[in-house]
């Protein structure tokens, strides 16, 4: 028996068994309290690239960095005992050939402990997600808008608005799942093309503003606790943490400049003499 199953966490066959029935519940995290918080309330967590974003101000995901990836991958591996634990692999870090994706994703998994990566796949990449899979890497894809691409693309939009854009979804969703991912996240597309996706390929789709047809969502985690001004039309927010935390700031602000902080319970002593 594995040592996996032995600790009692999720696997990506879990994972993949999950097509059709209960939707999957995934979220980001990139850092150990983060993780320990979600750890028993989501079936995958996504180390994402987002992390670029989301915790070090970067304008895109391009920035990051595999080192980066490994450090939060490592974060939340340690405090994670039952999700199943993907780690993005970071633009740069897969795209020059196989063998680069190879010893870069090998890095990953031997360094995080995690059970798999995520790679963006444009239709070139179901090779790569052959020589993963077979090499002993689980893959979970990525298709629809991909972040890494926003260079070529002008920008995050929404993909499959034209025939020509949702014919190439498609054929990139169908190799990546033909080459072997045992799941796949679908980025900003329309709720038909997404239901398309998912009757037609054998993984587990997980949905990312793509709808309830997928066979899972997954959202940003910092988005659904409401920590920016902005999210995203596909993003609903459960939590105002960022009024909250402005709230909490005030208050010891305001404590501190009036002196009534610290005080005497929040204050050590001199012990007093037998
Ligand atoms: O980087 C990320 O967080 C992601 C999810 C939004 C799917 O790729």
């Amino acid at each position: 028996m594995s040592a996996q199953v032995q600790s009692g966490r999720k696997t990506v066959r879990d994972i993949a068994a999950a097509k059709g029935g209960v939707p999957l519940v995934c979220l980001t995290a990139y850092t150990a309290p983060m993780a320990a918080l979600l750890d028993e309330k989501a079936d995958l967590i996504l180390v994402g690239d987002s992390v670029g974003m989301v915790v070090h101000g970067l304008p895109t995901t391009v920035g990051v960095t595999l080192e980066m990836m490994i450090l939060h991958g490592q974060a939340v591996m340690r405090t994670s005992r039952r999700a199943v634990v993907v780690v993005d692999m970071p633009f740069g870090s897969y795209e020059a050939s196989v063998e680069h994706a190879f010893m870069n994703a090998a890095r990953v998994m031997k360094e995080t402990g995690c059970q798999a990566v995520k790679i963006e796949a444009g239709e070139y990449a179901a090779a790569t997600v052959r020589y993963l899979v077979e090499r002993g890497i689980p893959v979970m894809a990525h298709v629809g808008l991909r972040p890494q691409a926003t260079n070529v693309d002008g920008g995050f939009k929404a993909k499959g608005r034209t025939e020509a854009e949702r014919a190439r979804v498609m054929s990139e969703a169908l190799a990546a799942d033909k080459a072997g991912c045992f799941a796949m996240v679908i980025e900003g597309v329309a709720e038909d093309l997404a239901a398309q996706i998912t009757q037609q390929v054998a993984c587990p789709t997980v949905g990312i503003g793509a709808s309830a047809a997928c066979d899972g969502q997954i959202l940003v985690t910092d988005d659904l606790l409401g920590m920016f001004d902005w999210t995203p039309r596909f993003v609903r927010r459960y939590a105002d943490l960022k009024s909250e935390i402005g709230k909490a700031v005030d208050g010891y602000a305001s404590d501190v400049r009036a002196r009534a902080f610290p005080g005497e319970k929040e204050t050590y002593t001199l012990k007093k003499q037998p």
